[in-house]
């Protein structure tokens, strides 16, 4: 089976109110990008990890990337404006004698390794497949300021990444995307709304994504416990 990994990291990170991109926030002396290099480069069944980023970041990662003796199977490239069009950057670059690419966020380090060989392998076997967590809130559709409906919980999950899709089905995903000029922010979407079944699997509550100031503290917490185990 071959394997190519695309972790997008070209975001801007304005949620989190920092001045460098929240995937290049240190953790335990590492760029939390890297601590997710890491758990991808642990998945001996990926052979390629590209690297979407801002043409800006590329000399800073190109720096760190050999400070941290990161090996070469990971490539960088030039992402886009929307999250989308950093993956499809990606895609792009990806042979196409691979069976399976599976995308993951950078700000998402925290991911178990298994987790990934899981999301893989089932894709592999069905086509698609994503992690996902049950939702514990309720949740409200909303219009402006008011409620419109309280959806069924039960029916509701809540998407993570990795996720992972055979070469063929995410292709055709990219193409449908671009002939109706549609944006999903993830890449299930695309490939569900050709029809195709996307296989759920229990993600994690540790895979979380670091998204805005009040993730760090758990973010050290998590990376800390990693430090421990390790
Ligand atoms: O924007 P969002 O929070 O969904 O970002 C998820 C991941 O996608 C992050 O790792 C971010 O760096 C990446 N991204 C990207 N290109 C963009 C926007 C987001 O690679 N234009």
């Amino acid at each position: 089976m071959k394997v190519a990994a695309i972790i997008p990291a070209a975001g801007a990170g304005t949620r989190m109110r920092s001045a460098s991109p929240k995937q290049f926030l240190t953790l335990r002396g590492a760029p939390i990008i890297v601590h997710t290099l890491r758990k991808f480069l642990q998945c001996e069944e990926i052979g390629r990890i590209v690297v979407p980023l801002r043409k800006a970041d590329v000399p800073f990662f190109e720096s760190v990337l050999s400070q941290e003796k990161i090996p070469s199977v990971v490539q960088l490239v030039v992402g886009g404006f929307h999250r989308q069009d950093s993956v499809f950057c990606g895609f792009s670059e990806i042979e196409q004698d691979t069976d399976v690419v599976v995308v993951h966020d950078a700000v998402r380090p925290f991911v178990e390794v298994d987790l990934i060989r899981n999301v893989i392998r089932t894709a592999h076997e069905k086509g698609s497949a994503i992690l996902v967590l049950p939702c514990v809130d309720t949740v409200k559709q909303i219009k402006r300021n008011v409620i419109e409906a309280t959806l069924p919980r039960d029916k509701i999950a809540l998407a993570q990444t990795p996720q992972a899709f055979r070469y063929s089905i995410l292709k055709e995903g990219f193409e449908r995307a671009r002939e109706d000029h549609f944006y999903a922010t993830d890449e299930s979407c695309l490939v569900e709304r050709l029809g195709y079944d996307v296989v759920v699997i229990r993600g994690s509550d540790r895979n979380i994504k670091i998204t805005k100031p009040g993730d760090l503290p758990l973010a050290e917490l998590f990376a800390q416990q990693e430090q421990v185990t390790q």
